[in-house]
């Protein structure tokens, strides 16, 4: 079905090279990604990070095509998985990756619950779609469903499949969110703020859970987040988006002992350390606010932010710069 979609490419799982989506409104063209390029191996965990606005859901969208057109339109690039493009591939092509190769947890899990039917009747639904040979008849569709729920960390999941979305909290809700994505059998998981909404000891339950599904099913995962803690936590690359663009690219180690642009070196310093709340002292905070389309700047978008700022930061848009293996920057301080 996909032959001609097909390039000859390193075996990346993901390539995404040179993405723009927009939107086209009433108000003007807002640019909500803008030249992505990102590469994921088979099996790793991506962080893709940044604040309120940088564009991170509309990239997760984008590249599983839900989109809504119009106002949306990727406007350039292309998103190769597995050497196919996505970008290319008709309605009916997508929807068969959607469901069996690629699936995504949206950044409000209630929403995608259908209140109206019990928990297990929708991921039964899921592994009937999907799972076909194995889940032949609604009975042996609902067996594996409990056998996911346990492996979700769903405590007396025999009860649980007859509940409905009401009856759970909100960790809860999201291990069923996991348990359907995972029904599916993908090769890549997309988990927009899974864990946002939840407390801490939740959260990070939720994200060991993701670890243990990486390093036991091989499941590759991106995990969109606005917190570096968790990227810490989780990741093992990372994509620090700003502006619809991607500004930072590297192994979490290396982001972390040796960030390179001034807008990763401001979100380190937001990261609220353990005791420093004692101190009375406010969170350090990158001044200024994430401009919108309206009031984009020229040149680098985050020069009127950038404690290192310099005259060519004002005139041109910086490349992506690659000062080491594996660590890319678009920053004119890494320039040559
Ligand atoms: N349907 C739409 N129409 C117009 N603009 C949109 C639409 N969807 C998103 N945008 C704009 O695209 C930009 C990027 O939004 P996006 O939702 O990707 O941000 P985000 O990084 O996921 O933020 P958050 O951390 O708040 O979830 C924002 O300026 C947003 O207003
Ligand atoms: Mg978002």
């Amino acid at each position: 079905m996909v032959d001609q979609h097909t390039k000859q490419r390193t075996q990346d799982l993901l390539e995404v090279e040179d993405l723009s989506t927009h939107f086209f409104t009433p108000e003007g063209i807002v640019r909500a990604v803008d030249g992505v390029d990102l590469r994921m191996k088979q099996g790793r965990i991506l962080g893709i990070v940044g604040e309120s606005g940088c564009g991170k859901t509309v990239l997760a969208l984008t590249i599983m095509r839900l989109i809504p057109d119009p106002p949306g339109k990727i406007v350039t690039g292309h998103v190769f998985f597995q050497g196919v493009d996505l970008t290319t591939l008709d309605a009916q092509e997508m929807r068969s990756i959607r469901g069996n190769k690629i699936s995504m947890i949206f950044q409000e899990p209630m929403s995608s619950l259908n209140p109206v039917f019990t928990i297990g009747s929708q991921i039964a639904e899921v592994f009937l779609l999907h799972q076909k040979d194995e889940a032949s008849n609604k009975s042996r569709a609902l067996e594996m469903s409990i056998e996911m729920l346990k492996r979700v960390g769903i405590e007396n999941p025999e009860k649980r499949i007859k509940d409905y979305p009401h009856q759970l909290s909100g960790g809860m809700c999201q291990r069923i969110m996991i348990a359907m994505a995972l029904a599916c059998k993908p090769e890549l998981m997309i988990a927009d703020e899974p864990t946002t909404a939840l407390d801490v000891t939740t959260q990070a339950q939720i994200l060991d859970l993701m670890i243990a599904l990486q390093q036991d099913s091989g499941t590759s995962i991106i995990l969109v987040t606005h917190d570096l803690g968790v990227v810490a936590q989780t990741c093992q690359d990372v994509a620090v988006m700003y502006t619809g663009k991607v500004v930072e690219f590297a192994g979490v180690s290396d982001i972390f002992s040796q960030p390179l642009h001034p807008y990763t070196k401001g979100l380190m310093k937001s990261i609220p350390k353990v005791g420093a709340g004692l101190t009375g002292k406010k969170l350090l905070a990158i001044s200024g606010n994430v401009p919108t389309f309206k009031n984009m700047p020229d040149g680098c978008t985050f020069h009127d932010r950038c404690p290192e700022v310099m005259e060519k930061c004002y005139l041109q848009a910086p490349p992506m710069f690659r000062p080491e293996k594996g660590h890319c920057v678009r920053c004119w301080r890494h320039e040559g």
